[in-house]
């Protein structure tokens, strides 16, 4: 290929990069030393008497992070949608050492809503001390379902914007008490997962945001926890999706399609609220809960191609019987002929699935039979 540029940036290319990447190791490792000895000197953050907002606290990880924070002796407000939840919530957390707990009624893909969070922080409290952003929604259905936008819409509302209002309506308070910021973003930020692209959209995009809200005034007096969860037991898990209409619906049979052998890596409720509190009290930049997906990130970032290729393979798997690698492998040794394949493939998805406890999907006349 001819090279249009003209010689001066060959010779920038050719000083640059090499330069770059002889400074990685020693930038990199200077990086870890200095994160280790301040992590080391950091003092944890004293939740008792401050004040903290926690959106998405009705159920799942917002619920199990306001009974951290409330045996720690916070004052909290939780927010949601479902006040009875909301209450019993409340409950525990008074009965667990909260010093103070407020419930507010709200949509966080509204503005108005979220305005009125932080207010009811500031009257009650007279200020925010922590603002955990937590609320959200899955999705589960591919793009090409979609017979308007309103389900895209709604998505990027709740997952994006539900999280960056209430920051917005929040910059004076925190900046006030030099306070903390935690956003729960999620692993599929950066993992490849079909039948939720808005939802992973939305939770790379706070992930980007809350990054770069970190070299602006803001970031450097406020501290930001990323935290990016793996799959996780709660309602998110067990069945509760938006659909390709708009709707959030309940199926508990969906979870088994939608992540597939995943759904075995699930992890307590409790064990990942602990993970981001613990984390975010050290004022850490990011908290991967369970630690080990981090390995997935960087097979994304070295073999994007082939990570692509496997999840494809492992959440489709149930609806291309007969077509597993092994399968098609012994054809092509000739080790099986291709007809049987199908029947074969199909005894060996199954026994497969069996083996991880995954269920593959039958086809309307199968399920008829049955
Ligand atoms: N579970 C996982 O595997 C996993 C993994 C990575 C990241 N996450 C993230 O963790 C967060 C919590 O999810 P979860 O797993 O704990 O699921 P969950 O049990 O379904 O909790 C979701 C919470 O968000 C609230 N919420 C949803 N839509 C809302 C809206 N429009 N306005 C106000 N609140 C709303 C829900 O309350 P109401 O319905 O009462 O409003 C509920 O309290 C989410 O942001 C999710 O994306 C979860």
């Amino acid at each position: 290929m001819v090279n249009l540029l003209p010689p001066m940036h060959w010779i920038t290319d050719l000083v640059v990069v090499p330069i770059g990447l002889i400074a990685l190791p020693l930038v990199a490792t200077g990086s870890a030393v200095c994160r280790t000895v301040s992590w080391m000197f950091t003092r944890r953050v004293k939740p008792r008497g401050k004040a903290i907002v926690i959106t998405g606290a009705s159920s799942g990880i917002g619920e199990h992070i306001a009974y951290e924070y409330a045996k720690a002796g916070g004052k909290l407000i939780l927010a949601a949608r479902r006040v009875d939840n909301l209450n019993a919530v409340a409950d525990a957390c008074r009965e667990k050492g909260a010093m103070e707990v407020e419930v507010v009624a709200a949509d966080v893909a509204k503005e108005d809503d979220c305005q009125k969070i932080i207010q009811t922080a500031v009257d009650k409290y007279g200020g925010v001390d922590i603002l955990v952003n937590n609320a959200g929604v899955l999705q589960s259905f591919e793009f090409e379902q979609l017979k308007d936008l309103k389900a895209a819409r709604q998505l990027m509302d709740i997952d994006f914007f539900g999280n960056v209002w209430p920051t917005y309506y929040a910059i004076p308070h925190l900046t006030k008490s030099r306070g903390q910021v935690i956003v729960n973003s999620s692993m599929a930020a950066f993992l490849p997962h079909p039948r939720q692209a808005f939802y992973n959209a939305a939770k790379a995009a706070l992930f980007k945001f809350y990054d770069d809200l970190r070299t602006e005034p803001f970031g450097r007096s406020v501290a930001i926890t990323i935290a990016t969860p793996g799959v996780i037991s709660s309602e998110l898990t067990e069945g509760k999706f938006v659909n390709e209409t708009g709707e959030c619906v309940w199926d508990e049979g969906r979870p088994e399609v939608h992540f597939g052998p995943m759904l075995s890596s699930r992890i307590k409720t409790e064990v990942a609220a602990k993970g981001i509190v613990a984390g975010a009290s050290k004022r850490q930049r990011y908290v991967v809960v369970p630690a080990y997906f981090n390995i997935f990130a960087l097979y994304r970032f070295f073999a994007p191609g082939a990570t692509d290729n496997v999840l494809h393979r492992i959440m489709y798997r149930s609806e291309r019987p007969g077509k597993s690698l092994t399968g098609r492998l012994a054809c092509k040794l000739g080790l099986r002929s291709s007809a049987g394949s199908s029947e074969a493939g199909e005894g060996e998805e199954t026994a497969a699935a069996a083996a991880e406890g995954t269920v593959p999907e039958t086809s309307g006349e199968e399920k008829k039979e049955a």
